[in-house]
C-alpha cells in the first residue's frame, strides 16, 4: 500500500476498501436504514456528544455551506487565520450573508479575547472558527473561543470546522459547548473522500427552523425529520456508509484516547525531525497541529524533486497551500498513518537531504 503524507485523501486500509463492495440495499430499506443509524450513533462517540449526527453525501465544504444557510439569517463572525478559515469566510459572503471577517496573523491561533470584543458588540448569530487549519498546520484554541462567546454573546452559536482533526485530535462538543461541529472523511477517518458528519446541537436546530432560505440538499430541518426514520432526504453514499461503518469499529477498537495519543506521538517526531534539520515548524508551540505539520521550507528543498524521490518509495507528502505553496511543505500524520510509517519517511527524506548535499 501507498503511504500518503498528504492531508487528505489519505490511505485507506483494504479492510475499509472492502467492506464498500457489499452489495446494494433499497436505501429506504429496513436493513440498510439499520445500518445507517448504527453509524451515526458510533460517529456519536467521536464529537463527544449526545446531539444528532448527520451523514451526508458530500464533502467537508458543503457542510460549511450547510451551516451558514441553516444558522445565519443576516450577520455571522468568519474567524480567519488560513486558507480554510477564508474559504468558509467567502462560502457565507458568497450566500449573501452580512459576513464580517476577523483576521488574524496565519502564523497564529485566534485570539479569543479578539473574538470576545467582536461578538460583544453584538448582532453576530453564529461564529465560525476552523479548528485545525490544513494550510498551516494550527491548532485554534476552540474550547477557550466557545467560553469567550458565551460569557459575552450566550445567544451566538459556535460553528467549527474539524475537517482535518475530528477523529484525530479531542473535540469536546458537548463540554465545549460548540452548535455544530462538521468534517469530512477522507482525512482523520480514513476513508475514501465523499461522505460529510455533522454534529449539530437542539439549540442550532431550533435556530434553522426560523432561518429563511435554507435551501433544499443541505437543510438541516429536512435532514432532522428523515433522521428521526434513519434514513436522509436524497439517496445516500451507501457504499461509503458500508465503509463508515466499518471503520468506526476499527477506530472504536483503537480507542480515542489511544489514537489522539498515537497522532499527538506523530505530530511532536515530526516537529523534533524538522527542528533537529534546520527547518523551523509554521505554528507556533502550544497551537501546533497533531494530525498534519507545516514545515517553512527553509533549507529551500525541490518538493517536487522530493516527492519524485519518495515516490519511487511508496511514499507522497504535500507542498504548502495557498500563498504558503512554495515557502512551505507539510507532513500529514493523520487516519490510520502509524509512528513506524513516520519513521520510513523521515529516514527517505534524510536520505533525499543526503544525496543533495543538505544533510545536517
Ligand atoms: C480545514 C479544512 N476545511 C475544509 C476543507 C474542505 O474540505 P473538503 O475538501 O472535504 O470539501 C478542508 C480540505 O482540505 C480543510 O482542510
Amino acid at each position: 500500500m501507498s503511504r500518503m503524507f498528504v492531508p487528505g485523501p489519505v490511505d485507506v486500509s483494504d479492510e475499509v476498501l472492502q467492506a464498500q463492495t457489499r452489495p446494494m440495499l433499497p436505501h429506504r430499506s429496513k436493513e440498510f436504514e439499520g445500518i445507517f443509524r448504527r453509524a451515526s450513533e458510533k460517529a456519536q462517540q467521536l464529537f463527544f456528544t449526545s446531539q444528532r449526527v448527520f451523514l451526508v453525501a458530500s464533502s467537508g465544504t458543503g457542510l460549511q455551506e450547510a451551516a451558514v444557510r441553516n444558522l445565519v439569517d443576516r450577520k455571522v463572525l468568519a474567524c480567519v487565520n488560513g486558507a480554510f478559515a477564508d474559504r468558509w469566510y467567502e462560502v457565507a459572503a458568497s450566500n449573501a450573508k452580512d459576513a464580517e471577517k476577523l483576521e488574524f496573523d496565519w502564523g497564529q491561533p485566534v485570539d479569543p479575547a479578539r473574538v470576545r470584543e467582536a461578538v460583544r458588540r453584538g448582532g453576530h448569530e453564529a461564529v465560525l472558527v476552523v479548528h485545525n487549519e490544513t494550510s498551516t498546520g494550527l491548532q485554534n484554541p476552540v474550547r477557550e473561543i466557545a467560553e469567550a462567546v458565551a460569557e459575552v454573546a450566550p445567544e451566538t452559536l459556535v460553528v467549527v470546522d474539524a475537517v482535518s482533526s475530528l477523529g484525530g485530535s479531542l473535540i469536546d462538543m458537548d463540554a465545549w459547548g460548540l452548535d455544530m461541529v462538521l468534517t469530512s472523511s477522507q482525512k482523520c477517518l480514513a476513508l475514501p473522500p465523499g461522505l460529510a458528519l455533522a454534529a449539530v446541537s437542539d439549540r442550532a436546530m431550533s435556530k434553522a427552523q426560523n432561518v429563511k432560505y435554507r435551501g433544499w440538499y443541505f437543510d438541516l430541518v429536512r435532514m432532522e425529520k428523515h433522521r428521526l426514520k434513519d434514513s436522509s432526504p436524497a439517496t445516500p453514499a451507501m457504499s461509503l456508509i458500508f465503509a463508515l461503518d466499518h471503520q468506526l469499529d476499527r477506530i472504536l477498537a483503537e480507542g480515542l484516547e489511544a489514537r489522539f495519543a498515537r497522532h499527538a506521538a506523530m505530530a511532536r517526531r515530526v516537529q523534533e525531525w524538522a527542528e533537529a534539520h534546520d527547518q523551523s515548524v509554521y505554528a507556533p508551540p502550544g497551537f501546533r497541529s497533531q494530525t498534519v505539520t507545516t514545515v517553512k521550507n527553509e533549507r529551500r528543498i525541490d518538493i517536487s524533486a522530493l516527492n519524485a524521490f519518495l515516490g519511487e518509495r511508496g511514499m507522497r507528502l504535500a507542498n504548502g497551500y495557498g500563498p504558503l505553496k512554495d515557502i512551505t511543505y507539510r507532513i500529514a500524520h493523520m487516519g490510520d498513518t502509524d509512528l513506524q510509517d513516520i519513521e520510513q519517511l523521515l529516514a527517505a527524506l534524510e536520505e533525499f537531504l543526503a544525496r543533495q548535499g543538505k544533510s545536517a
